[in-house]
Order: structure tokens, then sequence, then C-alpha cells
């Protein structure tokens, strides 16, 4: 049906082995749904590092710009930890997100009914919880200028800089907005305007998008202290949370906590639409590499497939199959199948990595 084109970054760790189960979903969509996609394959983070010395090949990056999504899978690892920091396995992601301009991260935080049980909150607190955190991801302390470490008399100083423009909290206040219309109509902005001029401007920014654009979406501020507490508090009096670079790193982390475990979480890295209407875009996983459980068939790929999920949706306009995904890691879970990482203290035993991706195919399969 499609001539969309899909980049493949499966970087580091377990980046390789959710991304199997990733591929198992795609051949799934062509054989199954006649939903074919152009799938192309290279390397990312440690993996380009050890090929080419460096996290990100130039045509890489060229690929991924034409790409009508990039799918990543992780990146980083301990072998990588004494590089210099401008060859780290991490600086690959973060220039792809710079130079494709991703500043929307969406980062969902869903609780699966089956796994109310499992958050380390209390069932009540987080059962049904359904909420979305909007991550600024271009610029701020991430990206500003100064930065580096230097020398002054005898001391060393480590330094970053937090700067945002207005245009920069604008368009990302724009993404929070329409996504809020489209699901609870609310929004909570998230700075430290107490502490921070970028804060203060962060808000001001805010409410003026808001008032001039956005006046039927229900608004609110909190310091992100505050609302880190509020979201293990009760997380259920969010709909959409917007948010700069760092707070957003941490509070998604938080977030997705709530919901039992990181290996469930997906997310999506949007930009400006291209010459195709689509957004330029990159999903992945919020979980990270992994190094301690990779290549052992115990890693969760239920958060890459969701990414997956989120390009049918959000770059490919196919939400229906986007939501039969969705329905189908419902299912598995409601089966009781658990990875590793969704096993309690008490003995259940875990599947493997495989043997969950063959249980969302085959429950795709039910589902037609
Ligand atoms: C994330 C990660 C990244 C970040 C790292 C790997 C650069 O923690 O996507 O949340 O800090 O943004
Ligand atoms: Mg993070």
């Amino acid at each position: 049906m499609t001539n969309s084109s899909i980049l493949i970054l499966a970087g580091d760790g377990i980046g390789p082995e959710v991304m199997t189960e990733v591929h198992k979903v795609i051949d799934w969509m062509s054989s199954a749904r006649g939903i074919t996609f152009d799938v192309s394959e290279d390397l990312v983070g440690g993996a380009a590092y050890d090929a080419h010395g460096t996290p990100l090949h130039d045509d890489t990056m060229e690929r991924a710009q034409s790409a009508d999504a990039v799918l990543l899978g992780a990146v980083g690892g301990p072998k990588y930890d004494d590089l210099d920091f401008s060859v780290k396995p991490e600086r690959g992601l973060l220039r792809l997100r710079k130079e494709m301009d991703l500043y929307a991260n969406l980062r969902p935080a869903q609780c699966f009914d089956a796994l109310a049980d499992f958050s380390s909150l209390k069932k009540d607190v987080v059962a049904g919880l359904d909420i979305m955190i909007v991550r600024e991801l271009t610029s701020g302390i991430y990206f500003g200028e100064p930065r580096g470490i230097i020398t002054e008399g005898n001391e060393r100083i480590g330094i970053n800089t937090q700067r945002y423009t207005e245009s920069e909290i604008a368009r990302v206040a724009r993404s929070a907005f329409e996504l809020a219309r489209k699901r609870g109509n609310k929004v909570c902005s998230m700075e430290k305007a107490n502490v921070m001029e970028s804060g203060v401007l962060w808000r001001q920014v805010v409410n003026e998008v808001h008032a001039a654009e956005y006046s039927d979406v229900e608004l609110s501020h909190m310091y992100a202290d505050a609302g880190a507490m509020q979201l293990c508090r009760w997380p259920k009096q969010f709909d959409v949370i917007v948010t700069d670079n760092l707070f957003g790193d941490l509070l998604s982390d938080a977030a997705a906590m709530l919901t039992g475990s990181l290996g469930m979480l997906p997310s999506a890295s949007l930009g400006a639409p291209m010459a195709n209407g689509r957004p330029k875009a990159l999903y992945e996983p919020v979980h990270g590499s992994a190094p301690d459980i990779a290549g052992q068939g115990k890693a969760n790929p239920i958060a890459c497939i969701l990414s997956f999920a989120m390009a049918l949706r959000y770059s490919f306009d196919l939400g229906d199959e986007a939501d039969r995904v969705e329905a189908a890691v419902e299912k598995v879970l409601a089966d009781g199948l658990r990875t590793a990482d969704l096993i309690g203290a008490e003995g259940q035993s875990p599947i493997s990595t495989a043997e969950m991706g063959e249980a969302i195919v085959a429950a795709l399969d039910a589902s037609l």
C-alpha cells in the first residue's frame, strides 16, 4: 500500500534484540494487512563507533533526514564509558535529535490494567493512568553554550547553560496543546520559574500561546520539583505535561516507573512537517541499552513494539493499525505473559524476548 520508508537504527545493548521483535510486527503488517514499508538498517551509538569511529556516520545522518520515520533501539554501554565526550554513543542520538530538529518528544505513561499490581505505587493510584509528557528535545541545558570543563586558577569548573528562545518554547507548547485537544484537554506546564529566568520566560510564553491560540484548553503551571512530587502522589490529575529537556528527562523516567516497568514505554520525537506533510520523526523506547541483560533474551520488546505503533499513528496516519498493535500488547499482558522485568517477587517464570514478540504477533493474528 504505502511506499513509506523506515530507517532502523538498532544500536547497542538490548537494542538489536528488541528490534528483532519489531521486525516481526513490521512483517506481519505486510503479510496480514498489505501495509508494506521500505525498511533499511544502519548503525548508531557504540555500534557505529566500533565500525566507523563515530557514533553517527554522516551517511546515516543523511539517510535519517530523508526517511519517513526512524526507529531507534538504544545506545550506550560500559565499553564506551571512557571515550571522549564527543564520540560517546549518546552523542549519536543527540545529533539525530538536533539535526532533525525533533523538538517535541512525546512520552506517554500508560498503565496497562494487567500490570497495575506491579507498580511500586498502590493500585488505585496507577490503575487506568494515561498521561502524556511532552519534553522539549532540541534545546535547553543539553545543547546550550557555553559548555565544557575549564580551569580557573587551581580549580576545574564544569559548565552547562540553560538557554531557551521564545520560539523554541512556543512551538513545543503548541505541540502540547494540540495533543491535549485530542485527549483530556488539559496541559500542565512545569519549570522552575522560582529560581530560573529561563523558567520565567517559559511560563510567560506558554501563557501567551495559550491565550492567543488555545484558550479552550485548561492550563496550569507547576514548579518541576512539585510536579515530581505530584506525579508520585496522584498522577491521574495530569493529562498532558509540557516541560523542558532536562526536567522532561527526569520526569519521564519517574512517570515511566508509575506504570510498572521502563520496558513498557515508547516515545516519539517529532519535528516540523516535511515536504510530504509528515513530521520529521524518530521513535524509540524510553528504556536504555540495559547492558547488564544484553544478549540474554531477557529484554522486554514491548516498548520498542509500541514505539513502532506510535510511528503507525503519527507518521503514517494508520491510527487503527496502531490501536491494533496496542490491543495485542494489552492482550498478551492480560493473558499473563511476562518478560523478566515484569516478574514480581513471587515465582512466576518469565518468557523470553522472542517469545514475547511471537505472542504479540499471535495476538495480532487473532485480531483479524
Ligand atoms: C533519554 C535518555 C537520553 C537523554 C540519553 C541516552 C542521551 O536518557 O532519552 O531519556 O538524556 O535524553
Ligand atoms: Mg532519560
